[in-house]
Parts: C-alpha cells; structure tokens; sequence
C-alpha cells in the first residue's frame, strides 16, 4: 500500500475535478482511487461524485483499462499456474437474462473438451435468473467451498461453479453499492470495469462474453448493448485477457423454461444431448466453440465444433457436470435420480392464450422482462437481497415466437405454490405474450460477434 500511496499524488477531490472538467485521468490516479475504496479511506460522497462525472462525461479506452485492472486487483488475484493444469484456464460471462442457462451446459461441456473453468457466477437479479440459484435446487450442493476446495475441484473435474467471496474485487462491491443509489449504473465505462474486474480476478487466460438484446436484456437498447459488446471485448483484451463478445438474442427466454428446478431439468436433458439444435443449445455451442478456439484447444469452428459434438454424444459432458454436483456437495446420483431429489410445485396448470378468434393465432411478441418478473413474483427470484427463493416455481413448456397456440396448446406451464399464486402468474404471462394472426419470426439469434483489440 506504500508504494501505491508514493505512486499516485492527487487527493480524491482532485481526481474527481479532473473528470468534471473532462480532462484525462492517468493511470496510476485511478489505482490509487480504486486502492483507497477497497481500503475505505474514500467516502461514499467521493465514489458518487467520481462515477457522476464518468457517467456524465465518460472514460477513454486507456481509463476503462486502469480502471478494470485496479478493481480486479484490489482483492485477492487467483493464480492457477502453480497447479500445472494440463489446458487453459477460460470462463464465460452474460449480462444475464430469462431461461438463460447457458452457463450450466457451457462449464461442463468445455471442461469435457480439456479447458478448465473456474465459474464465478452471480444469484437473481431485477427479472433475471442466477445460476448460483439454479444450482442451489440440488440438495447438498455448495456454492461456496474454501479458495483451496474449489481449486481442487477445477482441478479433478474442470469446472466447479460457485458463488463470489468477499476478496474478490472488494472495490467493486462499495462501488456498485453506491451507483446502486445514486443513478449512475448505466454507464458503459462503469458497467465494463464492474464486470471485468470481478471477472478477470478469478486468473484467467481467455473469456467469453455473452451480450443480451432484445425485451429481456440489462442494456435498455440494441445500440447499447453493442456498445457494451465492444468495450468488454477491448478493454479485457488490453487489460492482458483476450475476449470475444457475442450479441445473442433475449427478445424471448432462451431456453422453453424460467426458474430454478426446471431450468435444471432442462441442462440434464441438454446435457444428454436430447435437443442439440434448440436456441439455448445454439447460443451454448457458439459460445463454447469461441472458448475452444481462444483456448487453443481448437485451431478452428470446425475442428471446435467436432470436439464438442464428441464431448455431448459420448456423455463426457453430462459426466462432468455429474462429476462437479458430487464433489460439490450434492448427490452422487443426482443424473439418473434428479426428479427424486429436485423441488416440484404443488400447483402445475396450462396457460391458455385468450382472445382466441377462428383463425390460428401465433406468438407476435414476448416481453421477456415480464417473464422474468413473473417468475420472482411466484417466489422463484428474489424482490430483496436477502430473501429466500423457493426452487420450484417457474414456468415449462413456453411457446416460442412464431409458434401457434389454440385452447388445445398452452403458451406454457405455470408451477406455483397455489392456485391463488397460479392465476395471479397466468395473468402476468397472458399480459407478457402478444397473440395474434399472421406469421412471426424470431429475432436473429447470434447477432453479432467482437473479438477484442488491444489498442
Ligand atoms: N453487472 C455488474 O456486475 N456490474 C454492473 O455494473 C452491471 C451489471
């Protein structure tokens, strides 16, 4: 702390002057701001009035740089090179999203094609689902071993999925607590420091980023959330972890399921290889076929695409994840007895679709928002932080854009606590869902694709 406090000379005050008068911020000030939050000799007033004005008046590429590399070491740096592991060290990240379970058949299916992915994933938040949740639906498993266990199941199994510890990027922690209350989350440069320094703490040599868009995605327009696709693409790979982002659809929840349980039912059947050319699937395969090739454990798609294919058929990837629920805690049979050990809901009923005139009626719009609200209302996300969720509500079975529905095919199932629950989610879905006649196409599913530039 010496040598940062030599480093860097300006007072808090002054670094926040120089970004409300829009003039550049050296490198070695923003360390040593980041360094003061972790260490608490900055104020709340200080982190409000700094994020204010780069809300306001924005950060260079060189900024967003500094300002990731000192949040992601402002706590502890995993270092892996000590364990000697025979492929590289890679991770995903999504802005997140409804029926969004990619991260659950990604890890595993990697991990089967020889990478090692030390997953630091995140609960529910606003109308989207957590894969910490999610996991949470099998008994016994544990979010959160000890920094030495975890290491020890990347090692033995290739991924271990857990939640994030106090030590990583703490900066980021009081940081976002304050833009939480003081209007300045939407900030591109903000947003792409928060995620990487957190992201780049876990010691990795490559990361995929999945981008959102559409009516269920964080970023409010398509502009924005390509603007954030580029700026975590460039500013990881020039902060030394080279990373390609892809925009991917969430104009509709991406697998035909939201909750916790289901959407664990679904990765088993994923896994298993049941529906290999599903959305979820899709999006799934083009981000793990990225994370292969930046791996270099693929020299191309199709050579990536081949080991993938190989990994699935042969049910190497189901073992893996089978593998990472054991040494984490939960059952050893939880593959072939899942249904024995995951939550189920009292209630189960069909939503029918209303206003349903003569001729078919097909699936126009979703807002995918509503959704994902709706999923937290019946229980399954949380409206506080430290509530609890009940993993067996959500919903199945949900009709995609440009399917038809009819008083014989729901647009989905509701499981609920009771019936009371049950009507109240019907209606919030019937709501969220735009019937009508004439013919409907999804959204592009991939949508585009940044690979980082090191300026
Ligand atoms: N998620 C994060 O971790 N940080 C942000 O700033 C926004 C979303």
């Amino acid at each position: 702390m010496a040598t940062n406090a030599m480093k860097h000379a300006l007072l808090p005050q002054e670094l926040i002057r120089l970004k409300r008068d829009n003039q550049p911020l050296p490198a070695e000030e923003i360390k040593g701001f980041v360094q003061g939050i972790a260490d608490e000799r900055i104020s709340d007033a200080q982190i409000g009035a700094f994020t204010m004005a780069v809300f306001l008046n924005g950060m260079s590429r060189e900024e967003v740089v500094a300002l990731t590399t000192a949040t992601r070491d402002s706590g502890h740096v995993m270092q892996w090179r000590d364990m000697n592991l025979p492929g590289p060290i890679v991770d995903k990240h999504s802005t997140g999203g409804v029926g969004d379970l990619v991260s659950l058949v990604l890890g595993p299916w990697v991990a089967a094609c020889g990478a090692f992915v030390p997953m630091i994933s995140g609960r529910g938040l606003g109308h989207t689902g957590g894969t910490l949740d999610k996991l949470e639906s099998i008994p016994g498993y544990d979010p959160y071993p000890a920094p030495e266990r975890f290491r020890e199941v990347v090692k033995a199994t290739g991924v271990a999925i857990i939640g994030q510890t106090g030590d990583l990027a703490p900066a980021d922690k009081r940081i976002y607590g304050v833009r939480d209350v003081t209007a300045t989350v939407e900030s591109i440069p903000l947003i792409t420091a928060s995620i990487l320094g957190k992201k780049l703490a876990s010691g990795l040599d490559a990361l995929v980023m999945d981008v959102k868009v559409g009516s269920g995605a964080f970023m409010p327009t398509p502009e924005k959330s390509r603007e954030l696709a580029k700026s975590i693409a460039n500013v990881a790979t020039q902060a030394g972890t080279p990373t390609t982002a892809l925009l991917t659809d969430m104009s509709q929840p991406l697998a035909p399921c939201a909750g916790n349980a289901v959407e664990i039912v679904e990765t088993l059947a994923l896994l298993r290889g049941e529906r290999p050319n599903s959305r979820v699937m899709q999006v799934t395969r083009e981000l793990a076929v990225e994370m292969l090739i930046a791996g270099k454990l693929a020299g191309s798609r199709e050579e990536a695409l081949t080991q993938l294919e190989k990994a699935l058929t042969s049910g190497a990837a189901a073992e893996v994840f089978a593998r990472m629920v054991r040494e984490l805690g939960g059952p050893s049979d939880f593959m072939e007895r899942s249904e024995h050990y995951l939550a189920k809901a009292d209630v189960i009923k069909p939503v029918y679709a209303e206003q349903l005139g003569n001729s078919p009626q097909t699936v126009q719009r979703i807002d995918t928002r509503a959704v994902g609200m709706s999923v937290v209302e019946l229980g399954g996300g949380r409206l506080r932080n430290d509530a609890s969720v009940d993993h067996s509500v959500g919903f199945t079975d949900i009709v995609e854009i440009g399917e038809n529905v009819d008083s014989q095919r729901p647009i989905a199932f509701v499981h609920a606590r009771s019936d009371a629950a049950a009507e109240r989610a019907a209606e919030q879905l019937r709501a969220a869902f735009t019937i009508g006649e004439g013919t409907a196409s999804a959204d592009t599913l991939l949508q585009d694709t940044f690979r980082g530039e090191a300026l």
